[in-house]
């Protein structure tokens, strides 16, 4: 006798492995959201007015460099596991409130944060190690980005969630 039909379908685990299909899929929102950080650094980095804001404009222009560095090497990652590197980047947002731009960089930066965090997991479950490397690097940069922008404005970075 067939066992009865649970009424719930199982749930997929946070942690349970993901396949390689969907963490190509996963990398290429990563690599819009790099797209996006660089048209975001690029923009915000000249149109910040204010004699207080100069210090973090100057900032901001070396944010887009990295986040050009930071796309090359997730478009690389797709390409290596036999994907296509997306060439849509996320919506980018404008104010002419100098503190909505440090804000939305903000809020991207935690975001981007808490994706390349479980990127990690994902290619280690996948033992992709090398990529998980990588990926901890752009961590790195990730984190002081954040820092930079909440220090501007005059906060601490906000504690990010799973
Ligand atoms: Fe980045
Ligand atoms: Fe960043």
């Amino acid at each position: 006798m067939k066992p009865p039909k649970s009424k719930n379908k199982p749930q997929a685990r946070p942690d349970a492995p993901i396949s390689r299909q969907q963490l190509i899929a996963n990398l290429n929102e990563d690599l819009a959201r790099e797209y996006q950080a660089i048209i975001a650094y690029v923009v915000y980095s000249q149109v910040l007015k204010g004699a207080q804001y100069m210090a973090i404009a100057a900032e901001l222009e070396v944010h887009a460099g990295v986040e050009l560095a930071h796309a090359l090497l997730i478009s690389k990652q797709i390409d290596f596991l036999g994907g296509t590197p997306t060439v849509q980047p996320k919506p980018v947002k404008l104010s002419d409130k100098p503190e909505a731009l440090l804000r939305f960089d903000l809020q991207n930066e935690i975001d981007t944060i808490r994706n390349y965090r479980e990127r990690v997991r994902q290619c280690e479950a996948l033992n992709e190690f090398a990529m998980a490397e990588h990926i901890r690097e752009i961590l790195k940069d990730e984190q002081e980005h954040a820092i930079d922008l909440a220090t501007a404005l005059g906060e601490d970075v906000p504690k990010i969630q799973r």
